[in-house]
């Protein structure tokens, strides 16, 4: 297996600060939570470690979507509902890949423990993947939106 890499990458840049630095932040999350999956290949890890990371990702995305959103709301972007469709639907996907984490961590056993970390293993892989194909359509679109607004008088 590879060492985990920072999957963040230059065109994901948005040229708004607060979400390039939010969009950052969030790869930095996924490359901890790889890494502290893939040492668990080797060493014994806490699974509550991997939870808590999973956790993190979570209140992360809640908080970035909070701020793109009232971004969006602000400059009366027109395709905002779609938009906020994909954050939720996003949100339901990790709901529903935490439930199968819980229960994995629930057997106890070895097979468990295994199941846990493929598991976990996905949903960081997943996260990663969401988050650079959203950045380089849904969020490409609304920069480009507001580059064009912002040159026109309010
Ligand atoms: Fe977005
Ligand atoms: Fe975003």
């Amino acid at each position: 297996m590879d060492t985990p890499v920072n999957l963040w990458k230059p065109e994901y840049l948005l040229d708004v600060d607060v979400i390039d630095e939010q969009h950052k932040g969030f790869f930095d999350l996924c490359l901890n939570s790889a890494t502290l999956c893939e040492s668990a290949r080797n060493k014994p890890i806490k699974l509550a470690d991997v939870i808590h990371l999973i956790y993190d990702m979570r209140a992360y995305a809640f908080k970035h979507f909070h701020t793109e959103e009232t971004l969006l709301l602000k400059y009366g972007y027109p395709r905002i509902y779609g938009h906020m469709s994909q954050h939720d639907l996003f949100l339901r996907s990790l709901q529903q890949f935490t439930a199968e984490l819980h229960v994995e961590l629930a057997k106890a056993d070895k097979a468990g423990q295994e199941g846990f970390l493929a598991c976990a293993t996905h949903i960081n892989e997943y996260l990663a993947t969401w988050w650079g194909e959203h950045i380089l359509t849904a969020d490409q679109d609304y920069a480009q939106f507001l580059r064009e607004r912002k040159g026109k008088p309010a």
